[in-house]
């Protein structure tokens, strides 16, 4: 005995809106949220890269705002709201946004996607209308080792100018 408790088994209940479910979990103390999601909800869209916040892979939003799921605990979830990329699609139709990636070939293996287009969404909720410049600086916390971020602005550039309900309406961001 060190003396020193280990917490690492410690359960916290919480109760989570996911993706507009509520959602209630006794959930170790220190799993991360991007576990959470893809562990326990088998929410495999939030992928993980780098687990230290440098890679932005793991983007969800909570609360409106985007967060980098692998540095924050899931059970600092509780009495929140998080949204992941598989809300994104309607139905087994893709979104505007992903619409958009699509037919801009802003991807190559996927990898970073759920990134850029939570990203993305939680710009829209922000509200206005980013230039190529704003929306540049926007996802700059997130990372791709495959393709040029050019056709990533384009595709989020595009989406904005065609669905400005994602703007007035931060909700309405299914467009
Ligand atoms: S996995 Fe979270 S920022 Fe890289
Ligand atoms: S498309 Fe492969 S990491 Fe971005």
């Amino acid at each position: 005995m060190t003396g020193v408790e280990n917490t690492s088994e410690l359960l916290v209940e919480t109760v989570t809106t996911v993706n507009g479910r509520e959602v209630r979990a006794s959930v170790p103390a220190r799993l991360h949220v991007a576990d959470f999601l893809r562990q326990h909800l088998g929410l495999t869209g939030t992928h993980v890269g780098c687990e230290q916040g440098a890679c932005g892979m793991c983007t969800v939003i909570v609360d409106g705002e985007a967060v980098k799921s692998c540095l924050m605990l899931a059970c600092q979830l509780d009495g929140r709201s998080v949204r992941t990329v598989e809300d994104l699609a309607e139905g087994d139709e893709l979104n505007g946004l992903q619409q958009a990636f699509k037919e801009e070939h802003a991807l190559q293996c996927g990898f970073c996607s759920p990134g850029f287009l939570m990203t993305a969404t939680a710009l829209a909720h922000q509200g206005g209308r980013p230039d190529r410049a704003e929306i540049r600086e926007e996802i700059a916390g997130v990372l791709c080792r495959c393709t040029g971020y050019d056709t990533v602005v384009t595709a989020i550039e595009r989406w904005f100018a065609e669905h400005p309900q994602a703007v007035t309406d931060p909700i309405a961001t299914q467009g």
